[in-house]
């Protein structure tokens, strides 16, 4: 158990380069089920959740290797379709091996998978996409499943899943026959999985919009598919807001813009001046901005849920009332009564919380009660005058690698201290 101890205050300047995406690596490393071949990824960290699915990916015989930031996944000697239990109680993402091992061996076992408290993550949208390619399910604390043959289907999903998008485009891609997905997900973590099926010889088209057309192919195959994950948008957005809470000026390396415009739309012209350069991001404070007014999260290209909590810091010390709702999951506002402790003004209305600003946030010692809630509270430490001391700073390692390390770059005065056995 570790805890991020930081003395607020200090303006952020400098350079910083951003990680690929865990939201698409997760993804990326479970479709490797389904590749005959290696598949090296480039400008990777391990990141906790990455290292959790690379020891899933053991435990099912496959290997794995790391030169630098380069990882290579052979899954070409898969022996298993079950997913150990204490592996995939870990994380969530564990779901998205599912379709892969029906692919792979037409059957599954799995239980259920863990993840951040951010409300209740249900996977019927995943359990009935899949069945509609003609897998079957014996639900209980253990889930078996099994598919003699997978045949293309359409599928409308109630509600756009990303994760359900992923594990049905993954399944579908070695079907028989076409697979239409309507009001699928447009995350570019999707496209990114699309794109490396496609290498490995799958046929899909439209990931990104509305509809994804499916043709299936009998094997994916890989000739030492180098692969690049996409840029983390949720880290670009991470130093963009931490720069603003600060009063900073910040260069971030590795974004892709387009990635981010629900975030910069909503902060740009207020009291900051932004710029793009190919992959960089500028950004500079001019003074604590105005309200945001009303922000409502949704599915891309709406504004991130995973953006949620570090928007609510940020608005904290703005001019006003800003309201944030949260349109995708059903609670996550766990960490609201942690940034009440550091001075924030804010009142949850059902799935809204109204934030009046404050002048300023006060060092406390606090809590990251899931991933990007942590991200909130080291935003919030970062603004406050004296010292914050956040516990359980491993949940935040689980999306960003040495966080403290990359902001100390940038001036921030954090350190992690180890708590005693
Ligand atoms: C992914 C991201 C997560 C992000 C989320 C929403 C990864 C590894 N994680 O999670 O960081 O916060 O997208 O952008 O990519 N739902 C159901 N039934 C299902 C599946 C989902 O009701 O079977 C609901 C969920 O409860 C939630 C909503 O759909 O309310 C969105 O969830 P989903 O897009 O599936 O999130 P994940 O893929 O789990």
């Amino acid at each position: 158990m570790s805890k991020f101890v930081i003395n607020g205050g200090n303006k952020l300047f400098g350079e910083v380069t951003v990680q690929s995406a865990k939201n698409s690596l997760l993804p990326l490393i479970s479709a490797c089920i389904l590749i005959d071949g290696k598949v090296t990824f480039l400008n990777c960290n391990k990141l906790n959740d990455v290292c959790v699915m690379l020891d899933i990916i053991k435990a099912l015989g496959g290997s794995y290797s790391w030169n630098g930031s380069s990882l290579t996944v052979d899954c070409s000697s898969l022996t298993s379709y079950e997913l150990p239990k204490e592996l995939t109680s870990k994380i969530r993402a564990s779901i998205f091996c599912l379709g892969p091992l029906l692919g792979r061996f037409h059957k599954a076992l799995f239980f259920k998978s863990g993840g951040c408290d951010i409300g209740e993550r249900p996977i019927d949208l995943h359990i009935n996409g899949l069945t509609k390619l003609g897998a079957e399910f014996s639900l209980g604390d253990v889930i078996y499943s099994r598919v003699d043959e997978v045949i293309g289907s359409e599928i409308t999903l109630p509600f756009k899943s990303v994760g359900a998008t992923e594990n049905i485009m993954m399944l579908a891609s070695v079907c028989k026959g076409k697979t239409v997905i309507k009001n699928c997900a447009k995350e570019p973590e999707i496209s990114n999985l699309a794109e490396l099926l496609r290498r490995a010889g799958g046929e899909i088209y439209g990931a990104g919009t509305d509809v994804i057309e499916v043709y299936g192919v009998p094997k994916l195959k890989s000739n030492d598919i180098v692969f690049t994950p996409v840029p983390d948008r949720i880290e670009t957005g991470t130093y963009l807001l931490s720069t603003l809470s600060t009063g900073g000026e910040v260069t971030i390396k590795n974004c892709i813009f387009s990635h981010n415009v629900a975030l910069i739309k909503k902060i740009y012209n207020n009291a900051c001046k932004i710029s793009i350069n190919n992959d960089k991001i500028y950004i500079k404070s001019m003074g604590v901005g105005n309200s945001l007014g009303f922000v409502k999260t949704a599915p891309y290209p709406g504004y991130p849920t995973d953006l949620q909590t570090p928007l609510v810091a940020y608005a904290s010390t703005l001019n006003g009332m800003t309201i944030v709702h949260e349109g995708v999951f059903s609670s996550r506002f766990n960490q609201i009564a942690e940034l009440k402790k550091m001075g924030a003004d804010l009142t949850v209305v059902k799935n809204r919380v109204v934030i009046e600003g404050v002048r300023t946030l006060y060092g406390a010692t606090v809590t990251a009660l899931d991933l990007r809630g942590g991200a909130g509270m080291v935003i919030a430490g970062l603004k406050a005058h004296g010292q914050t001391v956040i516990n359980n700073a491993e949940i935040i390692d689980r999306g960003y690698y040495d966080l403290e390390g990359k902001l100390r770059s940038l001036g921030a005065d954090v350190t992690r201290i180890h708590d005693e056995i």
